[in-house]
């Protein structure tokens, strides 16, 4: 096996070697108001009825959400200004997660309450920039703020610590003291690296997150993990930040190509199967109005989600108890599914789907879920997703990844297991039995 680990880790370092080949030659950043390169767009993929073997119509006559209005069970509230809000309850590092619709132009008038020196730092790359940049630049401006654009390359590839040091690098020649402010407008990848910096930047500034991705909005914006990627191995350079809030316009999703919104749709897949069952069922009922991205019915799956998350966090911040674990359901063969392709076949919520079913099915198998629980699972992740673990190639080089998983200890894996839709345990499992699973037929 160590034979087999060097090699891929050969492999993956003479990739990385070639990347940075290209970064090097096209990895700038604007500084202080300069545009630097065109946006990767995504590719769009027709609506999904077919899959994991499947077929699930989405019927546009579902039943209507039922939602719950003003106060919520949870703890979120509606306040006056028709924002749903989430409160991260985590003593003097707590914050408020602001949900809601044209709420970039709030920007300025809500860090208005905070101490912050007026000049402030906005992180975001140039495909959100061109959408957004300018609503968010205003608001600041009409509070009273000096806000200096910092414009990262857009993708993966750029979040490390070369990024990071030009970003340190803008703020200092814009004269961002530890009195400043940073805000990260963008997806996963501008608020990681974002977050990171503001934690190291003169030992720390606050730091704002307003996610424009489904997958930020519900995950990476929320508990405070925030770093970059080194060459051996994603995120893991880091540390834990609280932002003073999170400001998620769900306006921002409109322009999300579709595959990156359904890549959000996973985690928030995740959330129900692991906590809510009611969300589970939202989801299966009301595909058609969430695909069609529905103000309403996203307003809902996010605050229910965000709800979720915090409190998860709230009782293991720092991923100490084991807790925050539970939220890896579905990763660790998704992991490996996004390592064995390189990271560039799927998006990290298509691996995340497919490691849901096949994590669904080792519950099965192991007896701790029943036969129709993980029916469910396939039915739902089917209605959402079209693609699925069917590639042989694919199978087989899966387990040399999960052995480098950072969970595994010798033969043994610890991996959140179903027990009822709503309900998931940490379990530690052999690796045969996840094997066994992975290669049997469908
Ligand atoms: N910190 C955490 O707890 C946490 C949790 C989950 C994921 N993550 C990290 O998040 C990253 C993935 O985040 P992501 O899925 O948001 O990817 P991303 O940030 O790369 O965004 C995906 C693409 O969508 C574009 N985009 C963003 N908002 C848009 C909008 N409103 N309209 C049009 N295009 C838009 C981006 O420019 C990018 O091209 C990964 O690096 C992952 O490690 C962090």
């Amino acid at each position: 096996m160590e034979l087999a680990e060097d090699r891929i880790q050969k492999r993956e370092d003479r990739c990385q070697m070639a990347e940075d080949r290209a970064q090097r030659t096209d990895n700038q950043i604007i500084e202080a108001n300069m545009s630097l390169r065109g946006s990767e767009t995504t590719e769009a993929i027709p609506p999904a009825q077919k899959l994991f073997g499947v077929s699930w119509g989405i019927s546009p006559q579902s039943p209507q959400p039922t939602f719950s209005r003003g106060r919520n069970e949870r703890g979120g509230q509606k306040d006056a200004s028709n924002m749903e809000r989430v409160n991260i309850n985590l003593g003097v590092r707590g914050y408020p997660v602001l949900i809601g619709e044209k709420l970039l132009s709030k920007t300025g008038a809500l860090l208005n309450d905070y101490e912050i020196s007026k000049k402030v730092a906005v992180i975001s790359n140039p495909t959100v920039w061109k959408f957004y940049g300018k609503q968010v630049i205003k608001s600041l401006k009409d509070a009273g703020f000096s806000p200096v654009k910092i414009i990262i390359p857009d993708g993966e590839r750029y979040k490390n610590l070369k990024t990071v040091e030009k970003i340190y690098t803008g703020m200092l020649k814009a004269g961002i003291d530890r009195k400043g402010c940073v805000i990260a407008l963008g997806g996963g990848v501008v608020g990681d690296i974002a977050g990171f910096v503001s934690a190291t930047y003169m030992r720390g500034v606050k730091y704002v997150q307003i996610p424009t991705t489904l997958l930020a909005q519900v995950d990476a914006s929320i508990g405070g993990k925030t770093g970059v990627d080194h060459k051996l191995g994603k995120n893991l350079i880091g540390a834990f930040y609280q932002p003073l809030f999170v400001l998620s316009d769900i306006s921002t999703l409109k322009t999300l190509p579709e595959r990156e919104f359904r890549a959000g749709l996973a985690e928030i897949i995740k959330y129900g199967i692991i906590r809510d069952a009611e969300l589970f069922d939202f989801l299966e009922k009301n595909a058609s109005r969430i695909l069609i991205r529905d103000r309403e019915a996203l307003e809902f799956i996010i605050r229910r989600s965000c709800e979720i998350k915090a409190r998860i966090v709230e009782q293991d911040e720092r991923e100490e108890t084991g807790l925050r674990s539970i939220l890896n359901f579905g990763h660790t063969i998704g992991h490996a599914i996004e390592a064995a392709t390189k990271y560039r076949k799927y998006l990290h919520g298509e691996a995340v789907a497919m490691g849901m079913v096949a994590e669904a099915e080792l519950s099965g198998v192991l007896g701790y879920a029943s036969g129709e629980e993980i029916e469910k699972v396939r039915r739902i992740v089917g209605g959402y997703f079209e693609r699925s673990l069917e590639d042989e190639l694919l199978k087989k080089k899966l387990l040399t990844y999960i052995k480098l998983d950072k969970k595994k200890a010798g033969e043994l894996i610890k991996i959140p297991l179903i027990l009822s839709i709503g309900n998931v345990d940490v379990k530690k499992i052999d690796l045969k039995k996840l094997l066994f699973v992975i290669r049997r037929k469908r």
